[in-house]
């Protein structure tokens, strides 16, 4: 199995090059080759197969970033939603164009005598809009409130039609909100659902730009791995024309998730500062809260563990690698 992951430097990419090192296959085969390819090349990973680093722009995607022979393609580089609404040329190019580059590629490998590799997108929540009411079905239209959305949306079709051609073999996951994101915050605008956690786990302050009682649909890194691991080698042909899947994720709201946060240190939710950001909470606001998501179930992806074992994931595989990274006190310190 030869797998190319791009946006490999990134949060979730790393993540998965980390679970398939550890793995070593990926649906019961060995995994032959791995190649990180990233803007700048990624930093190289500790595994029992070779692993390639590469560097470049997806917009002009070097043929060393999908190799020949290459079976499972993870595409998750993007502008992420804050960033791509605020520069629309920078979103467009590479969440819309980039996506048209990997189908180029995978045309390609198909030209060259190759199988149709299966593409692993990862598209968004944010492709959706809905009040807070909202619990959408799995037949609900994409009605996009932000460019980023937009991008994700049509890059889904893009692939679905590139599929139902032959080049390339896509399945889309719809993620929510991946939470508690390590490091630093980002430029997404849900960047503040992982920070109200993270930062007083770290004994910092955090701003939180909406009410204790909003809802947000919600997953960790270890269920986003997992299920782009399923992906990466379920049955196609169970999907027909639609490549799309939303994920069971978790509907959680800020006050329990500040519980489950204070479950792991208390007192520590008290570091949230309530601060109004008209901008952030205009975008996030409009994200629909909860999803059915039967069709995942039935295709085989994982159910969602409850919001304190996401919490206690984060304190267990990424807390201390944060707090080293940003160079801060040990707790008590
Ligand atoms: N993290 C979440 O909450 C979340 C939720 C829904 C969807 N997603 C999607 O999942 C994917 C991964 O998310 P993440 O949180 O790891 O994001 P991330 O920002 O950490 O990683 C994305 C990577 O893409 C790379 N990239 C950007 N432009 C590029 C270009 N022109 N050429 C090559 N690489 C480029 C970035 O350098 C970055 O390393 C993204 O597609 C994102 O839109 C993430």
């Amino acid at each position: 199995m030869r797998i190319s992951i791009l946006g490999g430097g990134g949060f979730l990419g790393r993540k998965l090059a980390g679970r398939l090192a550890h793995d070593g296959k990926l649906g019961g085969s060995a995994v032959a080759s791995l190649t990180l390819f990233d803007l700048a090349a990624p930093p190289g990973q500790a595994a029992p197969f070779p692993v390639m680093t590469v560097g470049g722009d997806l917009v002009d995607l070097p043929s060393e970033a999908i190799p020949e022979g290459t079976d499972v393609i993870f595409h998750l580089a993007a502008v992420v939603s804050a960033q791509a609404e605020q520069d629309y040329d920078l979103g467009r190019r590479v969440n819309l164009r980039g996506t048209d580059t990997v189908v180029d590629a995978c045309r390609r490998l198909v030209a060259g005598g190759g199988k149709p590799p299966r593409v692993v997108f990862t598209s968004s929540v944010a492709s959706f809009s809905g009040g807070q009411e909202t619990v959408l079905a799995d037949d609900a239209r994409q009605v996009p409130a932000n460019s980023y959305g937009a991008q994700k949306a049509a890059a889904e079709l893009m692939l679905a039609d590139a599929s139902r051609r032959g080049f390339l073999d896509a399945v889309s996951i719809r993620l929510p909100t991946v939470i508690v994101r390590p490091g630093r915050p980002n430029r997404a605008a849900s960047s503040f659902f992982s920070a109200i956690a993270r930062e007083p786990l770290l004994g910092l302050p955090a701003d939180l730009p909406v009410p204790d009682n909003f809802a947000a649909w919600v997953c960790s890194p270890r269920r986003a791995v997992d299920w782009l691991l399923h992906a990466a080698t379920m049955d196609t042909t169970r999907m027909g024309l639609d490549r799309s899947i939303n994920p069971p994720g978790l509907s959680t709201t800020i006050a329990q998730l500040l519980r489950a946060v204070d479950d792991v240190r208390p007192g520590a939710s008290g570091l949230v500062r309530r601060v109004e950001d008209k901008e952030i909470a205009g975008i996030v606001g409009l994200w629909p809260p909860a999803f059915e998501a039967i069709r995942a179930r039935t295709l085989g992806f994982a159910s969602h563990e409850p919001i304190a074992e996401v919490i206690r994931a984060f304190v267990q595989d990424d807390l201390e690698t944060t707090r080293i990274e940003r160079g801060l006190p040990p707790p008590g310190g």
